[in-house]
């Protein structure tokens, strides 16, 4: 979808985001006050996740009913995934950090999907085996988010076909090329298994009867659109979402980070402390000054630095600590270099942890993919 200076598709987002034009050129809603401290309320009232305080999760289609149901004891499950690549990046966790909050909150089934079919036939680049290597090593750091093995089912769309074939066949015998077109911009030469994929990606909305929530940044809504317009038709509820910004590259608050944008872009989340160190020293752009004296002075930018970005989407959510950050930085009290190491020590810390949780997520894999209660149920079922 280009407008003017920027992009959003599943596979691109460049330039400077306008959330509000893609708000209206999407078709969403905005999450506005009075939805998200319903949500707040529904989920406990105490402690709103930052992503929500701070209206990083910023749009939404039909949240409100899925709130009407959980209010009704009715329930609702969640969904989500993942094209497995050689590494993650922190901007990768952004949506299931608060997946995982939302499964915690409302004790909701989850499915994610890994999508090793769709990886393969848009990186012409990539063998089979190879994108196996990299979905069990993603798989790995989801599990380490933190979700509940009982309650969560993650399995790779190769594997899972065996179940799921007739329900595929169902979907995609109700979206039109033209509208695959329309929507994802495919074209003649676009291969045809990228042309059928995106009936798998809407195929787990189908997996209860209940009301579906997608927690994502908003460039996987356009899948999301094609489910509204057949789900009905196949007998299940138009899915609702829950749509997220994106977590900004290195190099500026412009686009999202990216896997294929370059190492320099992006933390991975196999970057070590010195390399995590010298990225954000040689690369994040700040908003401060050229020189110390200048910024003592003016004061920067923290709308359009990125380590203070990053902070307030994910490291820093205490929102005290981070107005003096804020107000520091503004005020010239706070230099650039000092603001980086704030961010150098909280990402090592973060990572720190993350490595840890990997470990033990070895142990779990079978868990999540087979036999947890979720995983169990799922591998018994077929679909008509
Ligand atoms: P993928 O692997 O490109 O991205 C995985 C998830 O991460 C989000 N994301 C980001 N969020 C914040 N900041 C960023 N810089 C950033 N980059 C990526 C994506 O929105 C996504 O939520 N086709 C999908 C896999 C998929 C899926 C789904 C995703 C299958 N079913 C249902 C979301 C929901 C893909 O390739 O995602």
């Amino acid at each position: 979808m280009a407008e003017e200076n920027f992009t959003v598709t599943p596979w691109e987002v460049s330039g400077a985001v306008d959330y509000d034009k893609l708000i209206r050129q999407f078709g969403t809603s905005r999450l506005d006050k009075a939805l998200r401290e319903r949500l707040i309320k529904l989920s406990g009232g105490d402690e709103p996740h930052h992503m929500l305080r701070r209206d990083f999760f910023f749009s939404h289609r039909d949240l409100g009913p899925v709130l009407d149901d959980a209010e009704k004891g009715k329930g609702f499950f969640l969904y989500t995934g993942r094209g497995p690549s050689k590494a993650m990046h922190i901007g990768h966790l952004v949506p299931l950090i608060f997946t995982k909050w939302l499964q915690d909150r409302f004790k909701a089934n989850l499915y994610i999907e890994i999508t090793d079919d769709e990886k393969f036939l848009h990186k012409r680049e990539y063998e089979w085996k190879e994108i196996q290597k990299s979905a069990d090593d993603n798989i790995l750091d989801i599990i380490a988010v933190g979700f509940d093995p009982e309650r969560t089912f993650i399995f790779k769309d190769s594997e899972y076909v065996r179940n799921v074939y007739p329900l595929l066949m169902r979907t995609a015998r109700k979206i039109t090329g033209s509208t695959a077109k329309a929507v994802f911009g495919f074209d003649d030469s676009t291969n045809i298994g990228m042309q059928f994929y995106p009936a798998y990606q809407v195929v787990p909305t189908f997996f209860e009867n209940k009301r579906c929530l997608i927690p994502a940044a908003i460039d996987q809504d356009p899948y999301w659109r094609i489910q509204r317009d057949i789900a009905e038709g196949l007998g299940y509820h138009k899915t609702s979402a829950i749509h997220c910004k994106f977590l900004p590259p290195l190099q500026g608050i412009s686009g999202k980070m990216s896997s294929s944008a370059g190492q320099e872009t992006a933390i991975l989340l196999t970057d070590d402390e010195k390399t995590v160190k010298s990225k954000i020293s040689k690369y994040a752009f700040s908003g401060g000054q050229p020189t110390v004296e200048e910024h003592r002075k003016l004061g920067g930018n923290p709308d359009i630095d990125v380590p203070y970005q990053w902070l307030s989407i994910l490291f820093e959510p205490d929102d005290s600590k981070l107005k003096t950050i804020h107000d520091d930085y503004r005020a010239g009290k706070l230099l650039t270099g000092e603001l980086k190491m704030i961010l150098i020590e909280r990402i090592n810390a973060f990572l720190r942890g993350h490595r840890e949780k990997r470990k033990k997520a070895e142990g779990e894999v079978e868990r999540f993919m087979r036999t947890g209660k979720l995983a169990a149920q799922m591998w018994e079922k077929t679909y008509e």
